[in-house]
């Protein structure tokens, strides 16, 4: 893993839930759509992991829709996450806070859901396409990956526009310029990916129900479900009494992994 982002983000822990809302202007629309994503019911203690948890922000969210959920918290930085240690305390072990890779260390689970919020558009393309495979291994069979990420538009010119739009909003919230500085520096660590590529790869990974959900110019909200294991799924075949000579009708395809 670069070192620029953990070092980037250990830098900007202290100020980073003050300025959220403002360089994120659809920041309750753009979590609440993780929450909505998860098929959970109301009063269920679902295991959830948070990939790139930071300060807590999306978990914090998870946990007043989910007063009962266990939450594992993983991030590279661990400024961000003395601030997460902070927000939950008086937790216990409700919320367990791991500095780590979420490429290259061991994620736990099986959870019942992973989630993630503007972290892994850190990664290149095939740490995105391996953070897909490890959240599908990590999950049990029927839970979901949400991602709450940056994705890159379809074109330069549509993507310049969007950076446009995004920077006058953000200065419309009344942000100091040294603020606004540091978070497009920031940007510079990113490693955008195309929504359809991204939805593609969580298809490979051998997610089903892939979607986006939500999307405000840059921002989305997409993921999928790890297949369920089916009923009799595993038990051998009878051999059928004659070889049928009809032919089949049409099955959806297996992801692989299923
Ligand atoms: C923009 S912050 C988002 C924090 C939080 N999810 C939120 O929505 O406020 C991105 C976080 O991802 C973390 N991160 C990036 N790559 C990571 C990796 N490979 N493993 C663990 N954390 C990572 C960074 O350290 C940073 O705290």
């Amino acid at each position: 893993m670069d070192g620029g982002v953990k070092r980037a983000f250990d830098a900007a822990a202290p100020g980073y839930d003050r300025l959220r809302r403002q360089l994120i202007p659809c920041f309750d629309d753009f979590y609440r759509a993780v929450e909505d994503l998860l098929p959970i019911p109301a009063g269920a203690a679902p295991r959830i992991l948070d990939l790139g948890a930071g300060t807590g922000l999306l978990a914090e969210r998870l946990l007043s829709r989910w007063p009962r959920a266990r939450l594992v918290l993983l991030d590279l930085s661990a400024d961000m996450l003395d601030r997460a240690r902070e927000r939950f305390a008086g937790r216990g072990d409700q919320v367990e806070i791991r500095p780590a890779d979420y490429l290259a260390d061991p994620l736990g689970g099986p959870y019942d859901a992973v989630v993630s919020a503007l972290s892994i558009h850190h990664l290149p393309d095939p740490g995105k396409r391996a953070i897909f495979r490890r959240a599908f291994a990590a999950l049990r069979p029927g839970g979901w990956f949400v991602d709450a990420d940056n994705v890159l538009a379809q074109t330069a010119a549509l993507a310049a526009r969007h950076r446009a739009l995004w920077i006058a909003r953000v200065r419309e919230s009344g942000i100091g310029e040294t603020e606004l500085a540091a978070a497009l520096r920031r940007t510079r660590l990113d490693v955008l990916a195309p929504l359809p590529d991204q939805l593609g790869w969580l298809r490979r990974a051998g997610f089903d129900e892939v979607d986006c959900t939500y999307r405000w110019l840059h921002f989305a909200v997409f993921g999928g479900r790890r297949p369920p294991v089916r009923r009799g799924a595993g038990a051998p075949r009878r051999p059928s009494p004659r070889p049928s000579r009809r032919p089949r009708p049409p099955t959806a395809r297996r992801p692989a992994g299923a």
